[in-house]
């Protein structure tokens, strides 16, 4: 799975120790520390003389995000212990962040200098409920984990396509090989156990008191508070044993790069059957100062075949290797991903932008023609752009995923009134190791791009994978929800001023 060599990361400005003009004076970190400590005590609350604090600070996945040093590390048990660092930081008017899976790509999303982090490796309990058909599982929990657990009772949870990703996925909206049939992963949401910026603990489900937050959690991201506890729909996929499902990948000559996206807008228009899955990535890689590029393709489907009906365009042209063959769902997300699985790789500055266009051979071939202009511009040698690799990624949201998602009640991306399909279009890239920022002039070409290959008017960007720039909220279609359930949960714009994230509220 060479898929998502992904990466990330943005303007390095607005760093979080600089007060913001409109805060009058940020509290001290080590105080609000020491507070917590009082309650909490030492392994939970840990400076950087603590056993776990140098692991955490280095695991972020994003080298970025590896390189703040938090005044100190609370590792939560419970949710309560996530209110009282919550009530402190609320109080002192400390800088703050969160970190479940370590994976986002965005600089500043996971960690925080001289703020509070706060880390959920603590808390991976995860519990099937076979009546209810629901699983209950805590934010420190990663994908294959997840899947590796469920695999008994023959379920999973509509999570993430890598395995060592984490649940900061959900509120993001979040993208399965299970979308097609189930919506996005945050569709599936029954409860949420949310911490608010001042430290009260509530329960939002879809018909309760909450349920304004509940739906805004479904794609707003870490604006609305701090998730403890995560309750979503089961989804039948057999267990280790079985192999219901059919496929892997296939890896083309890049000659073919225009043949195969024109194959996936084909495929995004015209599936309509919600067994098919896919994902379709253009990956370049500099290697001894030579850009290499390859077509990868993943593609799977939930049955004894690949039908030709759907598949056909992808399977007639000509292949360098074809991986094809009958699958487990523990196969398809293994509990560790495979060594040559690049896109797990810490050390390395990682950057996204994403797009989303309707599924229109010349609007996917023009974002392709702007893909290849900046690798070829700045994945060479000569440019000193540090850029290692890009990838032009491909995933297709079909109408039935988005039909499953109105039936599941909505989320906050997806306006009642859109029926799709449309495609997501990330471009990702790595740097060399050592590198620690992106060069300005190289951020100016991604840039450029993000103004070259802009979303279809009405369709959400995917905040999972997204340039930090870029204003995504901006583009849901239930924006104005979106607003006011901010003011309503965080009248002081709290989180906004103190933690980092999407921008826009
Ligand atoms: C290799 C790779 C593969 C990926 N594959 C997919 C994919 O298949 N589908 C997809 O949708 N996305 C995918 N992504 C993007 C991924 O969804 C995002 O990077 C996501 O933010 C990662 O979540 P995390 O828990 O691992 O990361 P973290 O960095 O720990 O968290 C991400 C963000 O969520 C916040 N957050 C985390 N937990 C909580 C919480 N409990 N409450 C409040 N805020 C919280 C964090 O503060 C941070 O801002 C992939 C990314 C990578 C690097
Ligand atoms: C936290 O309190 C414990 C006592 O419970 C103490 O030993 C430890 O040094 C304190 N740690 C910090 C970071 O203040
Ligand atoms: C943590 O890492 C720093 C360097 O980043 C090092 O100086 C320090 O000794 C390490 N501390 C522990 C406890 O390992
Ligand atoms: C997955 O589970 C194993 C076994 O419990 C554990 O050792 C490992 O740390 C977990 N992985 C992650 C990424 O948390
Ligand atoms: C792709 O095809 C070209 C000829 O069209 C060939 O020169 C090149 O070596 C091929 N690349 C790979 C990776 O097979
Ligand atoms: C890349 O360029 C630098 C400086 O021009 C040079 O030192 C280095 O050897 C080159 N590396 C490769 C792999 O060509
Ligand atoms: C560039 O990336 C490749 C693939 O990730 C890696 O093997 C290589 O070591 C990287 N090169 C440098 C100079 O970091
Ligand atoms: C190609 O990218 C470079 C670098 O961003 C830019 O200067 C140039 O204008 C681009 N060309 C086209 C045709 O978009």
């Amino acid at each position: 799975m060479a898929f998502l060599t992904l990466s990330i990361f943005i303007l390095s400005g607005l760093l979080l120790t600089t007060a913001d003009p409109t805060v009058a004076h940020p509290g001290n970190a080590v105080e609000a520390c020491a507070s917590i400590n009082k309650s909490l005590g030492s392994p939970i609350v840990q400076t950087s003389s603590g056993p776990e604090y140098n692991f955490t600070v280095n695991n972020a996945w994003n080298v970025q995000n590896t390189l703040f040093k938090p005044a100190c590390i609370v590792f939560p048990r419970q949710a309560s212990h996530v209110q009282t660092a919550m009530k402190a930081i609320f109080k002192a008017k400390v800088h703050y962040a969160v970190q479940a899976g370590s994976h986002t790509g965005m600089k500043g999303w996971n960690n925080v200098q001289d703020g509070i982090l706060i880390m959920f490796s603590h808390m991976q309990s995860l519990s099937y409920d076979a009546p209810s058909h629901s699983v209950t599982f805590e934010p420190g929990i990663h994908w294959g984990n997840a899947t590796a657990a469920l695999s008994q009772f023959g379920v999973a949870v509509v999570g993430g396509r890598v395995g060592d990703v984490g649940t900061g996925l959900l509120l993001g909206g979040g993208i399965s090989f299970l979308s097609p049939s189930q919506g996005y992963a945050a569709d599936n949401f029954l409860s949420l156990d949310v911490v608010l910026v001042d430290g009260t603990l509530v329960t939002a489900t879809a018909s309760n008191k909450y349920s304004d937050l509940f739906k805004v959690l479904k794609g707003g991201a870490n604006r609305f508070g701090i998730v403890t506890k995560y309750t979503v729909r089961a989804v039948d996929v057999g267990t280790a044993n079985e192999t219901p499902f059919f496929g892997g990948h296939i890896i083309y000559n890049s000659s073919y790069a225009a043949t195969l996206s024109k194959a996936t807008a084909k495929y995004t228009r015209e599936t309509t059957d919600s067994k098919a899955a896919l994902l379709f990535t253009i990956t370049t890689t500099l290697i001894n100062g030579v850009a290499q590029q390859v077509c990868v393709l993943f593609l799977f489907y939930h049955g004894t075949a690949l039908p030709q009906s759907i598949f056909g365009d992808f399977l007639t042209v000509p292949a360098i290797t074809k991986e094809l063959s009958p699958l487990s769902w523990t196969q398809i997300l293994p509990a560790q991903d495979p060594p040559d699985f690049v896109s797990s790789n810490r050390g390395f500055v990682q950057h996204f932008s994403a797009s989303a266009v309707v599924p229109q051979d010349n609007l996917v071939l023009d974002a392709l023609s702007h893909f290849q202009n900046f690798s070829s511009t700045f994945l060479h040698n000569g440019t000193q752009s540090g850029m290692n690799t890009t990838s032009f990624v491909l995933t297709p949201i079909l109408t039935t995923q988005i039909a499953a998602g109105h039936a599941k009640g909505g989320n906050v991306m997806v306006s009642p009134s859109l029926k799709g399909p449309y495609l997501n279009v990330q471009r990702s890239e790595q740097f060399d190791a050592g590198i620690t920022d992106i060069p300005q002039f190289v951020q100016d070409g991604m840039n450029l791009y993000i103004k070259q290959v802009p979303p279809s008017p009405g369709l959400p960007l995917f905040i999972n994978e997204c340039d930090k720039g870029q204003n995504v909220y901006k583009t849901y279609g239930e924006f104005e929800l979106l607003k006011s359930t901010y003011k309503k949960y965080d009248p002081t714009r709290f989180n906004m001023l103190f933690t980092e994230g999407p921008i826009g509220l």
